[in-house]
């Protein structure tokens, strides 16, 4: 299907869906449709894919092709937690493949925190789970990080 032919269909069911009073999908509910700005390496294929799994569920993105670097120390994230982007969204930090089930609950409970941290690149994770990576899921942690740096697990993928 053709970018245009599939955007005319996702907007020909966005149409019906409003029609018949429910959401296009369940899943997709926009949290205020967020901002999240996302700082990355130009060349990064899996951030990419990251970032099309935020906008599939109901995020904007504005996206820096500057390296994390910089980002990921300003907003302090430990380097010991990092991964290949960083991001920000109403004021919290989210580190690498963080899912967007997870940020929509980091939204919605507010805590007094940095942010969410998904350390390194686990093969499973969003934006991790495409067919190259074939059948292999690896089990990860969302980590909450405090506003000291430290971390406690939030929610366990496996
Ligand atoms: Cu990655
Ligand atoms: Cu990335």
């Amino acid at each position: 299907m053709s970018a245009t032919r599939r955007h005319f269909v996702m907007k020909a069911l966005a149409a019906a869906g409003a029609a018949a009073g429910i959401a296009p999908a369940a899943e997709a509910a926009p949290p205020t449709g967020a901002l999240v700005e996302v700082w990355k390496s130009p060349t990064c294929g899996c951030c990419k894919e990251w970032i099309a799994h935020m906008e599939a569920h109901g995020f904007r993105v504005r996206v820096h092709d500057t390296g994390n670097t910089a980002a990921r120390a300003r907003l302090g994230i430990p380097l010991a937690l990092g991964s290949c982007h960083t991001a920000l969204v109403a004021g919290y930090a989210l580190e690498g493949h963080v899912p967007a089930a997870d940020v929509r609950r980091l939204l919605k409970e507010k805590p007094q925190a940095i942010g969410l941290a998904v350390p390194g690149m686990p093969i499973g994770s969003p934006g991790m789970d495409g067919p190259e990576y074939g059948p292999r899921r690896d089990p990860y942690d969302v980590l909450l990080v405090a506003k000291d740096g430290a971390s406690r697990v939030f929610s366990s993928h496996r």
